[in-house]
């Protein structure tokens, strides 16, 4: 049954899947015969690549869980992976034709179920892809499923945005999910490794993330999360540290009611560091 495709901020382009294969749900079938052999050696590509850049810059729940994902010569099967994350944390994967409205969403979630893309870039898209494709909602997102606290934070997110949804908070919550769940870092065994989504399935942002001196890294702060514009057509400029998964539940857990209302009357934050003053002051004032 045909769905109307999800379009988000004030893009022209059309939206990339083809809606007219996902039922009410947004959810759909992986189409795992379409698969050319070219997609399946464009997604061992982007593995290798990553695979080997991550030692010392992704967190170690990512790691210990990314061999779960199974084939890495290949785009693998949902069923597969679903035959081993459903017993460890209760999700499982369904695909999706690309990105989905916000309600259909967050019901997944709530119901521990997480949207795959099923498509995957062209090999011209190797480097940047400006829709999540099947390699980032898969190596990005998945691993971090079979964290036993992290999943819940997860379905927590999902319930959480239903109410953000009651209460037209949504561009607030979303986003808390853009600097923990796509581009979090975490503090563990005395340096910053990487936790979210965007930049564990981006080599570039990887290395930027954690080594690069030029954006600012904050501690997790709910409220400044909120406030805080966000790029997407450039590496971030602020990152937001937790010290733990636990952490970041519990700084979560409280009703974001109020929080809304107060993010509400504040004004937004730059999405960069604050710009170093100038060295000459044009009034001339400043010595020393
Ligand atoms: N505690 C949030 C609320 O009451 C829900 C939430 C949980 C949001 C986890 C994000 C992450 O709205
Ligand atoms: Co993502």
């Amino acid at each position: 049954m045909a769905v109307e495709p999800a379009v988000y901020g004030s893009s022209d382009r059309p939206p990339r899947g083809n809606y007219a294969r996902a039922g009410d749900d947004y959810t759909c079938a992986q189409d795992y015969a379409a698969y050319s052999a070219q997609d399946h050696d464009t997604y061992r590509r982007l593995y290798e690549r990553q695979a080997v850049l991550l030692p010392g810059r992704a967190c170690q729940a990512f790691i210990a869980a990314l061999p779960a994902l199974g084939a890495r010569d290949r785009i693998p099967r949902f069923e597969d992976i679903n035959a081993r994350l459903a017993p460890a944390t209760g999700w499982r994967i369904v695909g999706v034709p690309g990105l989905i409205p916000e309600v259909p969403f967050f019901t997944l979630l709530a119901n521990r179920r997480f949207p795959v893309t099923d498509w995957i870039r062209t090999p011209q898209e190797f480097d940047y892809v400006v829709e999540p494709d099947v390699f980032h909602d898969l190596f990005g997102h998945v691993p971090l499923l079979f964290d036993p606290v992290f999943a819940d934070h997860m379905q927590a997110y999902g319930q959480g945005g239903l109410k953000a949804h009651r209460l037209g908070a949504c561009e607030l919550l979303s986003r808390l999910y853009w600097y923990t769940i796509e581009f979090g870092l975490v503090r563990e065994s005395g340096g910053l490794r990487a936790y979210g989504a965007g930049i564990l399935s981006s080599p570039g942002e990887l290395q930027h993330a954690v080594a690069s001196p030029a954006p600012q890294r904050l501690a997790l702060d709910v409220e400044r999360a909120m406030r805080t514009r966000y790029r997407i057509d450039a590496f971030q400029e602020t990152y937001f540290v937790i010290d733990s998964f636990q952490a970041l539940f519990d700084q979560t857990a409280p009703d974001f009611t109020p929080l809304y209302e107060r993010v509400r009357q504040l004004p937004e934050l730059p999405a960069g560091p604050p710009r170093a003053t100038s060295q000459a002051q044009p009034s001339g004032a400043a010595a020393g």
